[in-house]
């Protein structure tokens, strides 16, 4: 899913007359526009962001955009900490959670992965309150006087940008990344960037310290990072119920659990059926479909080989006593999920959700 279609439409018609001299005369006019159209939103820490296609969704929650990149991509990767970290910064957007990660670790290595142009011009006319706002729109800035036939070199060397789809740039990327902020937009919307596929050729892309970070706690998407080999986590969200989706390829301590229902659930219940897009080319629709499709299949074959129970009942914890007290075991989240799955589908179990 893109950014909302009538904003998109504005944005482009400044697109062809950007010069790289006109940024201070093109953004009054773009920002009130955008904001008469009711598509440019403040959220409450007075940084803006974007309606997306479809307006149920903004490209942010109301919270705080900038906040947002603080708390819920920037602080929980522990950049800050970090010695040189490789920055994979998945729908780059406006570029907040790079902004962010720049101003936690002035070291960092960002590449910057966004589909949508219009968005990524929008920044150069947005005031992100963090001086290294400037450095991201100086690659951007780059970019756009490229494609125009004006030579400009940033003199950043240390923010990358890929304008295309993220499975394409992590099909043919080869680095290894110590931190991945995955802000795709939901997958109840997109399932895109939230498959299996997907998942597990960030997992083949990230360093043994490395962490993948997403707002999203759905449980499809958390299965499929169990299927494709992470340590899940939890960290707190703001502006949300649910917690945030730390993911870990070989943590050297023992992350956090999280919450018990979830476990059971994404160890047992055919909702945590994960997502598939085999070809990484799918478009969300096949992928949605395909989905449905596998899961009322598993439905009936769990109902055939009496492995069948509604997920109302796992939330209950109405599941054999055996497989219930595996959670009392200290182990983490996958592991104990992997543990649920063997007891009780027996040696079927690695096969029942991905196959
Ligand atoms: C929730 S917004 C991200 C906000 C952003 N991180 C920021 O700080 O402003 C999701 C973004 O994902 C982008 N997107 C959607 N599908 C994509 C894909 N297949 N590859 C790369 N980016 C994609 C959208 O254009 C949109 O800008």
């Amino acid at each position: 899913m893109l950014p909302n279609k009538k904003a998109l439409e504005i944005i482009r018609k400044y697109m062809k007359i950007y010069n790289g001299k006109n940024e201070e005369s093109i953004k009054e006019s773009l920002i009130n526009k955008l904001k008469k159209e009711n598509v440019l939103v403040e959220t409450e820490d007075k940084t803006y962001t974007l309606k997306a296609e479809d307006e149920e969704e903004m490209m942010h929650s109301k919270v705080g955009a900038l906040k947002e990149a603080i708390y819920k991509f920037a602080k929980p990767s522990k950049i800050e900490s970090l010695k040189n970290p490789r920055v994979l910064d998945l729908c780059s957007g406006l570029g907040y959670n790079a902004v962010v990660a720049l101003h936690y670790n002035k070291d960092a290595e960002i590449d910057m992965v966004e589909i949508c142009e219009e968005v990524l011009f929008l920044t150069l006319f947005l005031d992100i309150p963090y001086k290294e706002h400037e450095i991201v729109k100086d690659k951007v800035r780059e970019y756009f006087l490229n494609k125009i036939g004006i030579k400009y070199k940033s003199d950043y060397n240390n923010v990358n940008l890929y304008v295309g789809d993220a499975r394409k740039f992590i099909k043919e990327n080869n680095k290894k990344y110590n931190v991945v902020f995955h802000d795709a937009f939901s997958p109840k919307r997109d399932p895109t960037l939230y498959t299996y596929d997907f998942l597990k050729e960030i997992y083949k892309k990230m360093e043994d310290n490395g962490v993948l970070i997403s707002y999203s706690s759905a449980i499809p998407f958390r299965s499929a990072l169990v299927d494709c080999g992470f340590i899940i986590s939890e960290g707190e969200s703001v502006g949300r119920k649910r917690g945030i989706t730390l993911a870990y390829k070989n943590p050297n301590f023992k992350p956090n659990r999280i919450n018990e229902v979830d476990e059971r659930v994404i160890a047992l219940s055919v909702i945590a059926l994960p997502y598939r897009d085999r070809t990484l080319s799918s478009t969300k629709d096949e992928i949605i479909k395909n989905r449905e499709e596998r899961r009322e299949k598993l439905k009936e074959k769990l109902i055939k080989i009496n492995k069948y129970l509604s997920t109302k009942q796992i939330k209950k914890g109405k599941i054999p006593e055996e497989v219930l007290k595996i959670q009392k075991e200290d182990l983490n989240s996958s592991e104990l999920i992997k543990k649920m799955r063997l007891k009780f589908f027996g040696n079927i179990a690695d096969k029942i959700f991905i196959n």
